[in-house]
């Protein structure tokens, strides 16, 4: 069917009235810039074969008609003609369609303990390994929810390089491909110790952070050690509610995290709640272990101050916390953009040993668009 009413252009831009009454005023420029015939795309892969620079700033609409399902429009200048498919045309217009966001908090479905009182979002390795559905749901909740568990994977040191490569690639970083979450003498992190962790994000002080961090469980036979997650984009949108003021200190001033140890030093000066240029939050950070030396302007340490200790306790309100203990085989996958996790401290006696790697939110994303594509 023919989505176009009519239409009608002058030298500046082309204006469309689509049959379902929607419109679009789409400038000239933008048209031969998005331009899709092959001597301004490479067919076999959309990219863009000319620069911007290759078209001058005034360039205008000298004739426009429709053939079939196109619209041919002949550019002054060097006469150039692109021919656009309507469906096209429709899908693409900017002022019919969004920019693509699926990383804010706009996009996600956001929750609280409550929310999971039916049970975690959850899958079989087995299915997600061998069914594009099972699969699909999975990547999914990481999409939407920021996390999945994954159960019945092997018990195996090294089986969560494995998962990864099921999905995207394995972020290696000084910690190695993996690293070994459990009681050691001389810890270089408190992570390598029986003690409770608060909630956190890893390596907020590795710049870009981490997108994705998998958490598996081989052995688990103290007592304690339970795990805990919580929704940071949530929590921010709490404290953005609660106080626009905090939450704009937080967004607005820039702090840094730092880890170091005999062999690295690693720094990044970002803040606890990123935001978009629509001011809706993308990425959280918070990590009390690897806060640097707050160093703000002082007429801002005042304020932080009351900004962060009010963001830090909403993330300890319990009603945010979903609280479960992770079980030999199972392996939870979390973006680590949006998702704090924690541990409760365990006992001496018996053995807890989790097996640690990050991943990347782009190779995932990519898998779960082309399941997507497919399904
Ligand atoms: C970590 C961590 C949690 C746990 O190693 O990053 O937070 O359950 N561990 O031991
Ligand atoms: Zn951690």
């Amino acid at each position: 069917m023919n989505p176009i009413q009519r239409f009608r252009f002058d030298r500046d831009k082309l204006s469309i009235t689509w049959t379902d009454g929607s419109a679009s005023e789409l400038q000239a420029l933008w048209l031969r810039d998005h331009c899709q015939m092959p001597a301004s795309r490479n067919l076999a892969n959309g990219q863009r074969l000319l620069n911007i620079t290759d078209i001058p700033l005034d360039i205008g609409i000298a004739d426009a008609s429709l053939d079939g399902h196109r619209l041919v429009i002949d550019f002054t200048g060097d006469g150039h003609r692109s021919e656009f498919d309507l469906d096209w045309l429709r899908n693409n217009c900017y002022c019919l369609n969004q920019a693509q966001d699926d990383r804010s908090e706009a996009g996600k479905t956001l929750w609280d303990k409550q929310f999971f009182e039916d049970g975690l979002p959850r899958c079989h390795y087995a299915g997600f390994c061998n069914q594009p559905g099972a699969r699909l749901a999975a990547l999914r909740a990481v999409r939407d929810l920021g996390f999945v568990v994954l159960d019945g994977v092997d018990c195996e040191s090294g089986e969560i390089l494995q998962v990864i490569k099921q999905f995207g690639f394995v972020r290696e970083t000084n910690y190695g491909p993996l690293f070994d979450v459990r009681t050691t003498v001389d810890p270089t992190n408190l992570a390598f110790t029986n003690l409770g962790l608060g909630c956190h994000l890893d390596n907020p002080y590795r710049d870009p952070v981490p997108g994705l961090q998998l958490l598996h469980c081989l052995e688990s036979s103290t007592t304690g050690g339970e795990s805990i997650l919580q929704d940071g984009f949530m929590a921010a949108g709490i404290l953005r509610q609660e106080n626009p003021a905090h939450f704009e200190l937080l967004s607005r001033n820039w702090i840094n995290f730092r880890f170091r140890d005999g062999a690295s030093d690693l720094q990044a000066r970002v803040p606890f709640i990123e935001v978009n240029d629509h001011q809706q939050v993308i990425k959280v950070r918070f990590n009390n272990r690897s806060i640097d030396t707050l160093k703000l302007p002082p007429a801002i340490m005042r304020e932080f101050y009351p900004a962060y200790r009010h963001y830090a306790e909403i993330l300890e309100r319990e009603e945010l916390q979903v609280v479960f203990k992770l079980q030999p085989g199972e392996l939870m996958l979390f973006d680590n953009t949006r998702i704090l996790h924690a541990r409760k401290a365990y006992s001496a006696t018996g053995t807890r040993h989790l097996q640690g790697a990050y991943s990347d939110l782009d190779g995932l994303y990519s898998s779960l668009r082309r399941l997507e594509s497919d399904a």
